[in-house]
């Protein structure tokens, strides 16, 4: 196994950054005899699962499954490595880092993109103040943007040529495969030649920017009509489209906890221009839960501001499901029929974007005179539909003190009596609420055990083995003295489950060695990923009764499953008769 840091430098830096301290930074955390729990921070729920375990210096959500100590914290917060993880919490506490020897070749390789993405965003930025980018400036003043927009976004031009990038970056010395990989350039192999040529030709770039400053992606538009409109970079080792937002590097200072949500790279860059610098965009897919997630560590209340057309009212209702799931208050700008936010600012000014932002409403207005406007309440039928659908929005959405407004003002608009919605709230109520309770237990489980499954690679028709490994492993962890006891029946060979097996190795080289096994110290040789599962290891939540013969007994399934495995993998139906009793007489050998 391999460990960059020292016991004693990681003691320290635990000490100094310890989980009750770094994870409250993030999440609200309340006490509960030992243990502190709050909305965890990496899936979205109302109810807290998140727990921590001060004794243990670890954490673990019981609604996702993820788990871990500080370090693992750090990194799935901040979407770090091991060292980058490492070195935040060092520099937030004042420790100094020791030298480490070793080298992390995929954290290398991502730091090499990082470094290659700048050097062509810089290259972009340049090329657009020359000739070559003379287009694409025309372009944009065409479209109202000024050079302060073109700096504070970095803006970039790209020549009309095959592989003037990709010169300009092998000329600094990146490598093909580094290039390649960063999705700025293409590889092309044609009747056995290799050739290569720039990602992006003749387009005007807009860098994407994480909001640690790290040049992760572009996005590309072209500057005539021709399609498609935008070419954006895929996703790379560095950037998943799905988890970035839009200049969330320029909003998240600006914002006062208040952010706006459009749909597109000009509509942000229109909105600072107008001075609404806390606009923020997806990436031209559908919003994502980890999208919002990121969001909501930089605000409070989202204004929602999708084009008006028909594909902008759908992601505006993923958005506010989406959003409801976590603490972030919503709002909904109505744009004129099919316009976005640049088409406003540029037709009829800032002033009038002023006025529709103020004029925005929560999502439960806006989900009432999207309902209001299907029905003609003048007619008796009409009211009658309307106000059955707004009771259903009512029930799902308003808290109680909402309701009786609401129902006070539908009951004043539509003349009718407000104890009659009140009743109708309630009826629906009971019966949502359940469907949404057990749908929610539901997929929180389902979730659990995805993350589950990723970390063992094990699907539910293997529970035997897996209970056997995880019983014994959590054996061991409290009391490490039967891994000295059991030494001749166990190896890591007894282990099916490559993340247990890797646990196994790990805790099993430090025991002879006499040294701790505490969580820190091995979380080095884990992903994220699987620190869930290993979380679990050491919470000492497993049922088990710590003895030896508790040991014995997973070993003994464990050494029979690897009798039948080598008998080829057989399903037991499969087995011939002799084989069949063979695994029977096992137990008599
Ligand atoms: P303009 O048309 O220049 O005003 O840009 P816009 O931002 O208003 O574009 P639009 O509303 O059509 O699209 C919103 C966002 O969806 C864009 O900013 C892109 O991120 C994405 N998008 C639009 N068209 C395409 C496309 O053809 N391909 C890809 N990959 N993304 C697109
Ligand atoms: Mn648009």
């Amino acid at each position: 196994m391999r460990y960059r840091f020292d016991d004693a430098f990681l003691d320290e830096l635990r000490m100094k950054n310890d989980i009750e301290t770094v994870a409250g930074e993030h999440v609200e955390l309340r006490k509960r005899g030992h243990i502190l729990t709050g909305l965890c921070p990496f899936h979205n729920e109302k109810t807290p699962s998140f727990t921590v375990y001060p004794d243990t210096q670890s954490f673990y959500c019981f609604g996702c499954g993820a788990g871990g100590e500080v370090i693992t914290f750090t990194r799935k917060f901040y979407n770090l490595d091991f060292i980058e993880a490492v070195k935040l919490l060092a520099e937030k506490s004042g420790l100094a880092l020791p030298a480490f020897t070793g080298d992390d070749g995929a954290a290398n390789f991502r730091r090499l993109i990082l470094e290659a993405n700048r050097a062509a965003a810089r290259f972009y930025h340049e090329t657009l103040q020359t000739p070559a980018g003379q287009a694409q400036r025309d372009y944009l003043y065409k479209r109202g943007i000024s050079d302060k927009m073109v700096i504070t976004f970095g803006l970039g031009a790209t020549p009309n040529k095959s592989w003037e990038l990709y010169e300009h970056l092998r000329g600094h010395g990146y490598s093909n495969e580094v290039l390649v990989a960063a999705n700025l350039i293409r590889k092309s192999v044609k009747n056995g030649k290799t050739s290569y040529y720039d990602q992006f030709r003749n387009k005007i770039i807009f860098p994407i920017i994480d909001v640690r400053g790290n040049v992760v992606a572009f996005g590309s538009r072209v500057i005539d009509n021709s399609k498609p409109k935008y070419i954006n970079s895929s996703d790379t080792p560095v950037y998943k489209k799905t988890n970035e937002i839009y200049a969330l590097n320029l909003a998240k200072n600006k914002n006062e906890g208040e952010l706006i949500l459009c749909e597109g790279y000009m509509d942000v860059i229109a909105l600072h221009e107008a001075g609404f610098n806390n606009a923020v965009a997806g990436l031209g897919t559908a919003l994502t839960s980890s999208q919002v997630g990121l969001i909501s560590r930089y605000a409070d209340r989202v204004t929602l501001c999708y084009d008006s057309d028909d594909a902008g009212k759908k992601a505006t209702d993923k958005a506010l499901l989406l959003f409801s799931e976590t603490g972030v208050k919503t709002k909904v700008v109505n744009l004129p029929e099919n316009t976005d936010p640049f088409d406003v600012i540029k037709k009829h000014g800032k002033e009038r974007f002023r006025a529709l932002l103020d004029l925005s409403a929560n999502d439960i207005e806006y989900k009432l005179s999207l309902e209001r406007q299907k029905y003609d309440v003048t007619t008796a039928d009409g009211k009658v539909s309307f106000l059955k659908a707004a009771a259903a929005i009512l029930a799902l959405n308003a808290g109680a003190i909402e309701r009786d407004v609401y129902a006070s003002r539908l009951a004043d608009e539509l003349s009718v009596n407000k104890d009659a919605i009140i009743q109708q709230i309630k009826g629906i109520n009971i019966k949502n609420e359940r469907i949404k309770q057990k749908n929610a237990v539901r997929d929180a489980e389902k979730e659990k055990w995805k993350v589950y499954e990723a970390a063992t690679g094990k699907n539910k028709t293997d529970m035997r083995i897996i209970k056997a490994e995880e019983i014994l492993l959590a054996n061991i962890i409290l009391s490490p003295s039967f891994l000295t006891k059991l030494n001749d029946k166990l190896s890591n060979d007894l282990f099916f489950t490559p993340v247990y097996e890797k646990v196994f190795t790990a805790i099993a080289e430090r025991i002879e060695n006499n040294k701790p096994i505490d969580i820190t110290y091995i979380s080095e040789n884990f992903e994220p990923s699987e620190m869930g599962v290993v979380s679990r290891l050491y919470m000492g939540g497993f049922p088990i009764s710590n003895t030896l013969k508790e040991c014995e007994d997973c070993i003994e399934v464990l050494t029979k499953e690897k009798g039948k495995k080598e008998l080829g993998y057989k399903e037991v139906s499969q087995l011939s008769d002799d084989d069949f009793l063979d695994l029977f007489n096992n137990d008599k050998k």
